[in-house]
């Protein structure tokens, strides 16, 4: 079995970032919240190392989140971050306390304290250190056996480690980007752990495949291919592994961009060889979309209707028992609550949450374990396209919620070939991978123009183009005036319908990404 190191996690924001750094380490681990870390599940799940999380809450106040006692008695390594090392000096013997001339919040340095230890390997090569702090309380008294390995201005033991026992504890957050030299810390870390530095790609496709023909048997799975990164890597890797029992369902709703349906069928069904039933519902969708102008009432007709186009089809399909669905980490990830117990948090995928109770399917997750980057790494591990796989999220409601008000099949056209100059543009100028996402909006309002000799009458259209790293937060792109420029004379010169082009500048919040 793969090693692999546990990080409890007591809810702090960047707890994800501590599983992406040891990922990028080759490192496989998973991050469980506090609650659900009983002795049972340590001696079950048998990590070769521990990392405790920081966390919002205070070791001082009666009932604030513990770790079990027996994650020190296992013999393995345990780091402790901020209030993860809190935590420890407190069950450990030390002390912490509340003070507001100790908060320390953002930036600070970190020097070495006169001992070396192999966990700071490659540190203080420059004298000091840059780290990222964030904590209220501090420690002001360490637990028996614990020196003193390096001191900021403001916390005098933030890093501490018992040598004899391999504990660590650290006040600052090493995961995080201002933490320049965190990584190395890690690595230190799963070296002194004794962890194998063996998941990568290869490794976990050959595991993955192995997993999904034992699940399935030679029993049938269907899939709903959006087109997106995510179902198309699930399709292929599923597709690998139990080869024509995986029929794959592609729903035309008519609000795809331009060339996107004939792109995806001539990929799965022709290059891949995959069953693919190529649901054209163009008519349908449009057709109940005809007169509707409140997104809302956009969404359900779209959602609503995709389930019963795929559940049609899917019928059609017999004795298919599984579900796949490209589900990623970061939705399975059980967030913490003080309030109650761990609460899931699960997307609704690709409209077809709810379709398995539905349709009494099982399911197939084969992303499960991945987060978003390494689906990537994946999908190019199958030979899937780079340019497939680099694509921009697009929503599942698709054109619909980039056209305010009603849609109109004249709008979809015109949509269609201003967002393709657009993309072309931002191709051309090879701005696509520094993007989150980039598309155009339909406005619903005409305006007047003048080209040639005559007054024109036609639609206005918004640019959109934003940076993100999770969708959550956006940032609009700074393009340049000459870019933005040459963009908006070809959308006007080559698309006929519009003869405005603005830029929106909104970031999010308080704007979103979608314009609906
Ligand atoms: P917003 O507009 O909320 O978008 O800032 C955040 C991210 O989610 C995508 N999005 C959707 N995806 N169904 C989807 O599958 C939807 O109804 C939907 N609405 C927004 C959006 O494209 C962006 O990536």
């Amino acid at each position: 079995m793969t090693d692999r190191i546990l990080i409890i996690d007591f809810g702090s924001q960047v707890t994800q970032l501590i599983a992406r750094r040891l990922r990028e380490l080759n490192v496989y681990c998973e991050i469980h919240p506090f609650q659900k870390v009983t002795d049972a599940f340590l001696t079950d799940y048998a990590p070769k190392a521990i990392i405790l999380s920081g966390g919002p809450a205070s070791v001082i106040d009666d009932g604030s989140p513990r770790p079990p006692y027996s994650i020190f008695e296992k013999g393995i390594p345990v780091l402790g971050i901020c209030y993860g090392q809190q935590v420890m000096m407190h069950m450990l013997g030390g002390k912490v306390e509340r003070g507001h001339k100790t908060a320390e919040f953002g930036r600070a340095y970190v020097s070495p304290a006169v001992h070396d230890l192999p966990l700071l390997d490659g540190w203080f090569s420059e004298g000091r250190e840059q780290v990222w702090m964030s904590h209220g309380d501090h420690v002001s008294a360490i637990a028996p056996g614990f020196e003193v390995y390096g001191t900021s201005p403001n916390a005098p033991f933030a890093i501490t480690a018992d040598v004899e026992r391999n504990f660590f504890a650290v006040q600052f957050h090493p995961e995080v980007h201002h933490t320049p030299n965190g990584r190395k810390l890690y690595e230190n870390f799963i070296d002194m752990a004794g962890c194998k530095r063996d998941w990568t790609m290869g490794a976990y496709r050959e595991e993955a495949i192995a997993k999904i023909r034992e699940q399935v048997g030679d029993k049938k799975v269907i899939c709903g291919l959006s087109g997106g990164v995510d179902s198309s890597v699930a399709a292929v890797l599923i597709h690998e592994a139990i080869g024509d029992q995986l029929t794959c369902v592609f729903v035309d709703h008519g609000l795809l961009r331009l060339g996107e349906a004939q792109e995806v069928v001539t990929m799965f069904r022709d290059h891949y060889n995959m069953q693919l039933i190529h649901a054209d519902e163009q008519e349908l969708f449009l057709g109940a979309l005809e007169g509707l102008s409140d997104p809302e009432e956009k969404r359900k007709t779209i959602g609503r209707l995709f389930i019963d186009v795929f559940q049609k089809h899917a019928n059609d399909i017999d004795g298919a028992e599984f579900l796949a669905q490209g589900t990623l980490y970061p939705d399975v990830i059980e967030s913490v609550s003080f309030s109650g117990g761990p609460s899931v948090t699960i997307k609704s995928h690709h409209n077809v949450g709810g379709l398995p109770e539905k349709m009494g399917l099982k399911l197939v997750e084969p992303l499960r374990e991945l987060f978003k980057d390494e689906v990537r790494r994946l999908g190019e591990e199958l030979g899937l396209p780079k340019h497939f796989i680099g694509r921009h999220p697009f929503p599942g409601p698709g054109l619909a919620i980039r056209c305010p008000g009603e849609i109109t099949r004249e709008k979809l056209d015109i949509l269609r070939q201003a967002d393709a100059v657009y993309i072309d543009q931002i191709r051309k100028h090879g701005l696509y991978d520094d993007i989150w996402q980039a598309f155009v909006a339909i406005l619903p309002v005409r305006t007047v123009g003048v080209m040639g000799d005559g007054r024109t009458y036609d639609y206005a259209c918004a640019l959109r183009a934003v940076t993100s790293v999770d969708g959550m937060t956006a940032d609009y792109y700074p393009f340049s005036h000459e870019f933005l420029g040459e963009t908006a004379t070809r959308i006007i010169n080559e698309v006929r319908g519009i003869n405005r082009v603005t830029y929106d500048i909104t970031s999010k919040p308080p704007g979103t990404i979608e314009w609906e």
